[in-house]
């Protein structure tokens, strides 16, 4: 796209706010994508990264070869999970919750599904900049904690709801989470949810390198065996499904040597995990 008519990133994301961690994930998906697209096809990611004035030299140096395949391999497990409930609930509505500039929508939809992108106002006005709404994906302009939104998206329990939320949880604190969870599946009863999470370790592993790079932003929220932690914060919250990140990806001998190495590391020590819950 003409250098002119970008999109100027800066005018709607401040930076080291917890909206700019939109980028590395779009980052990651279009260049990856079109490098290995085996695992993942992301047509509109490559043109929404063309569309955005963006300076990403320190996030390709912060992201690296395998984190940046980490964020490819989030997007594929979280497409599946998504695919997985609409092969049940064709006609169901999907919630991305604190979409960013992500662009599921376009990998899964199956022509029937209605999709809401949900992100805080600046991060919603940059991403309309760029796609505007149409019929069947819409966004809300709203936190994910203030739970009046959940009253304007359609929900019919006989075609069902979803929600995914990537690079989202660790964010925030549990006593945070854990309600806004407890009000998900109240409100939704029937519906599920699918999330990344990561353990302790990965935590103190982040924050050290964030620190290194001079980032205020921190994670919080470690979650080691999923099980022993989400039936705390409500009854109503049933574990369908966990797994490590990278246990159903599909490993490429084309991603580098050391990606790979990182990635066997990472499995052995479960430092990131898929979980999928149902509401019941
Ligand atoms: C790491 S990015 C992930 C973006 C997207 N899920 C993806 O995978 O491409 C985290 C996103 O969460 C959003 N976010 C942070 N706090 C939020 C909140 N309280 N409510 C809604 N979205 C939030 C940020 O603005 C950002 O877009």
């Amino acid at each position: 796209m003409d250098k002119e008519k970008k999109v100027k990133s800066d005018e709607y994301i401040i930076s080291d706010s917890i909206q700019e961690t939109m980028i590395g994930p779009l980052w990651s998906r279009a260049t990856l994508s079109k490098k290995y697209p085996n695992l993942l096809r992301d047509p509109k990611a490559i043109d929404f990264l063309d569309q955005i004035k963006y300076d990403f030299t320190k996030l390709k140096d912060f992201l690296g070869d395998w984190r940046a395949i980490g964020l490819l391999a989030r997007a594929y497990n979280l497409d599946n999970a998504v695919k997985n409930y609409l092969n049940a609930h064709p006609n169901a509505t999907i919630v991305n919750i604190g979409a960013g500039l992500d662009t599921s929508f376009h990998r899964v939809d199956n022509g029937k599904i209605m999709w809401y992108d949900l992100d805080l106002p600046n991060a919603i006005e940059f991403r309309v900049r760029l796609m505007p709404e149409t019929p069947r994906n819409k966004v809300i302009s709203s936190s994910a904690f203030d739970i009046k939104w959940m009253e304007s998206v359609n929900f019919d329990p006989d075609k069902g709801i979803f929600l995914i939320a990537g690079g989202l949880i660790y964010y925030f604190y549990e006593d945070k989470i854990a309600p806004f969870f407890k009000a998900l599946a109240e409100r939704f009863p029937g519906g599920g949810i699918a999330f990344d999470c990561v353990n302790k370790f990965a935590v103190k592993v982040a924050n050290k390198r964030a620190k290194k790079y001079n980032s205020e932003l921190s994670f919080k929220l470690a979650i080691g065996n999923p099980v022993k932690i989400i039936h705390k914060w409500s009854k109503k919250l049933q574990i369908l499904d966990w797994y490590t990140m990278y246990s159903r990806v599909p490993i490429d001998p084309k991603w580098p040597k050391k990606a790979r190495k990182m990635i066997k590391i990472s499995e052995r020590l479960k430092t990131a995990k898929i979980v999928i819950l149902e509401f019941i």
